[in-house]
């Protein structure tokens, strides 16, 4: 499978969203990664449904929800209708992991996990056959812009050992501080999806730039 690239939204200009939605349409890129920070969950806020569903508008590519919220179970049919297409929730803010992939899947969207830096990939061993993705945080999770964990390599091959010894079909992502310096070091540990937020949209060229990251893990 040829490896993606999901720009996030979070570093669109909000005042400029459809033409930065059309540019995403229009590049190499794969996905939308879309961000929704509740500011309790992290120590940020992002934007909720309303925003989303503009977005949905015009995306004619999958959208990939990065759910960093409290409670997430309580929104996951509003997530389906509003478009999602990958729907992900975080280990820590989830008491009943397993019903929660459960509940996402039955409104017919692919289940993603998210593990904060700290969390280590083992925690996933016994639920790992229902994840379609897991998400492995490269920051901690509240802001764009952030730098990269250099000990993101290492939970990359350990979940990737994970996958294989569990025969799963689960996707690895990768999401913070991702650039063209850590793209193929981390392909090469395993990953299948990279987000890029601020690399992509502070560029001088995001399409360029979008190609560029396509065809150095491609
Ligand atoms: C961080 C978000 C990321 C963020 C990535 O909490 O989950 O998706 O937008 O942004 P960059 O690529 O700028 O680190
Ligand atoms: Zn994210």
């Amino acid at each position: 499978m040829s490896k993606l690239i999901a720009p996030s939204v979070l570093a669109a200009d909000f005042a400029n969203l459809q033409r930065d939605i059309e540019m995403v349409n229009n590049s190499d890129a794969d996905w939308f990664h879309i961000d929704v920070m509740d500011g309790v969950f992290v120590p940020n806020i992002s934007f909720g449904m309303p925003v989303i569903s503009a977005i949905k508008k015009h995306a004619k590519k999958t959208l990939d929800v990065h759910l960093m919220i409290v409670n997430p179970d309580q929104y996951i049919p509003t997530f389906k209708e509003i478009g999602a297409d990958i729907l992900t929730v975080h280990y820590e803010a989830c008491t009943h992991l397993h019903r929660t992939l459960q509940a996402i899947k039955a409104e017919g969207m692919k289940a993603g996990v998210a593990l904060n830096p700290h969390t280590p990939i083992s925690v996933l061993e016994d639920v790992i056959k229902n994840i379609d993705m897991v998400c492995i945080m490269s920051v901690n999770p509240g802001f764009g812009g952030q730098s990269f964990i250099e000990n993101t390599y290492k939970k990359v091959q350990q979940l990737k050992n994970l996958i294989a010894f569990s025969e799963a079909d689960t996707l690895i992502e990768i999401d913070g501080g991702v650039t063209d310096k850590n793209a193929n070091q981390l392909i090469e540990a395993g990953a299948d999806v990279l987000v890029a937020g601020s690399y992509v949209f502070g560029a001088e060229n995001p399409t360029e730039t979008i190609a560029n990251l396509k065809s150095l893990v491609n």
